[in-house]
């Protein structure tokens, strides 16, 4: 977040909290000692900053940006990975760039997927993590990493992100729920398994480095049909929704603390090569003590 001197939990996620970059040195020593070897970033702007066309996310001196500098400063070999998408920095919480109609236009926002990502790129991020759901951004966006000298970017796609209630509390977090409508127009039916075969396709045919499943706990089988049809790293992001379920359950007494690791060996079961959770720590923490 904007800002300094703020380490701030977040009401919806127990145990997860907001950083301004200057609060990250603590926070990055801690996960390298954990074993912890790679971080996903997500920027949060403060409101007077969102306009129609997301113009903070590409701001070279952007929260996101001045934490990879930051990060890359406090420990070189962290890899730092970039969630890019709109939705946290525009006025309507969409994740694009709406038409007058009020649709979000595909074609108008690759353009500035393409910004977003080259921005990162350029401030030091290993990865870039498309999340938006727009047909054609990952070929829009290699394009753009490859004319600017940055081939060695890798791209992890949010492949089959379906339109999950499950992301309730990370829109609190980001504050970026739409303030109009829903995303189902872009992110999948949760009925549908074989469109995410489809859309798992066009990201591995357009350059995709990484296909991820998003959510995971509920989407074990999509998980599953990915390893069996694709040879590419599969990733599994496990949502704020499903985290907090299970660490109020386990606050409250409802459930042993070993049902995390469960849960998350499921993830892993079902052929995740990459799992993406806010357990990270509580995970790292179990397997030092096993
Ligand atoms: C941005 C984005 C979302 C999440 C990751 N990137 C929210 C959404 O699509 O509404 C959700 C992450 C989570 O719930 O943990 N588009």
């Amino acid at each position: 977040v904007d800002g300094e001197n703020i380490k701030r939990e977040i009401p919806s996620m127990e145990g997860v909290y907001h950083f301004s970059v200057d609060m990250l040195e603590d926070e990055i020593k801690e996960l390298t000692e954990l074993g912890i070897e790679h971080v996903l970033l997500f920027g949060v702007p403060d409101d007077e900053k969102k306009d129609c066309c997301a113009s903070e996310a590409f701001n070279p001196e952007g929260a996101v940006q001045r934490a990879i500098r930051k990060i890359k400063e406090i420990n070189p070999q962290m890899s730092v990975i970039c969630d890019v998408c709109m939705c946290e920095y525009t006025s309507h919480g969409h994740c694009g760039i709406l038409t007058d109609s009020g649709y979000v236009h595909n074609d108008k926002t690759l353009d500035y997927l393409g910004k977003i990502s080259l921005s990162y790129a350029e401030a030091g991020a290993d990865m870039v993590a498309p999340s938006d759901m727009m047909d054609g951004r990952i070929a829009a966006i290699r394009q753009v990493l490859d004319n600017n000298g940055f081939e060695n970017v890798v791209i992890m796609a949010y492949s089959a992100k379906y339109a999950s209630s499950f992301y309730g509390p990370f829109r609190d977090a980001a504050n970026s729920a739409p303030q109009f409508g829903d995303r189902k127009t872009y992110q999948m039916d949760p009925a549908n398994s074989n469109e995410a075969i489809v859309e798992g396709k066009l990201d591995v045919a357009e350059g995709a480095d990484i296909i991820m499943v998003k959510p995971a706990l509920s989407y074990l089988d999509v998980i599953q049909r990915f390893k069996d049809n694709f040879d590419l790293p599969i990733a599994a992001y496990n949502v704020s929704g499903e985290y907090s379920m299970l660490k109020l359950a386990v606050k409250q007494g409802l459930l042993n603390e070993s049902a995390i690791y469960e849960a998350v060996m499921s993830i892993k079961r079902a052929g995740a090569t990459i799992i993406i959770t806010y357990f990270a720590k509580d995970i790292a923490k179990m397997l030092k003590n096993s």
